[in-house]
């Protein structure tokens, strides 16, 4: 099985990889033969803004990159969006990428990180529920990371024993959805 770990920030300074980097690590901690875990980088994707006559629930992919991001989602059994709030929503990088293409989403259970200066609860409500309408199964597994500005200015994000049972949690339901 593999879990996908979507870095929904792309700016300079994202706290959001070093949140996914923890997801990483503790997935690999929980030593799953059956599982692995990859880091898929908005950032370096890079993907253009979704400009296209088609939408892409159409199944016509002729945009820069568009049908190299349907064939590397379409490789994931599960997804874990790390999801910054971002003026009360979620970021744009996430949904351009959501919104690029259509049917690879579909089937696939679904979890969700956030955090902010509050605990991103409103930025994964919205991203919610726009994957629900892409055919992301919703497993319910939402993460949020409270005073986060707290324990995001070393290297590394400092979770908390919340966070590390709400984690493992949520692995544990995409596990059994994907079984
Ligand atoms: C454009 C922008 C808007 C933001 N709006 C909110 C907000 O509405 N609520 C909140 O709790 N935090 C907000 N923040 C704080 C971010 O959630 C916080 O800086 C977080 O670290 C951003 O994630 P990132 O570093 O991974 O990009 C905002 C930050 C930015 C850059």
């Amino acid at each position: 099985m593999k879990i996908y770990i979507i870095v929904g920030s792309v700016r300079e300074g994202r706290t959001a990889i070093k949140v996914a980097n923890w997801v990483q690590q503790s997935i690999e901690s929980y030593g799953f033969n059956t599982v692995q875990s990859e880091i898929v980088d908005l950032k370096a994707w890079n993907l253009p803004f979704f400009s296209g006559a088609h939408p892409p629930l159409t199944g016509i992919y002729d945009q820069p990159k568009q049908q190299e991001w349907a064939d590397k989602i379409s490789h994931a059994d599960a997804i874990i969006f790390i999801s910054p709030e971002y003026n009360h929503g979620y970021s744009p990088a996430l949904k351009n990428a959501l919104d690029y293409i259509g049917k690879e989403w579909s089937g696939k259970p679904a979890a969700y990180i956030s955090y902010g200066g509050t605990n991103g609860s409103r930025s994964i409500d919205q991203i919610r529920q726009v994957a629900t309408q892409l055919g992301l199964i919703d497993s319910n597994a939402v993460i949020e990371i409270r005073d986060i500005f707290a324990r995001n200015s070393a290297e590394q994000f400092e979770a908390n024993s919340f966070d590390e049972q709400a984690l493992k949690a949520a692995v544990d339901k995409l596990i059994q959805y994907v079984q």
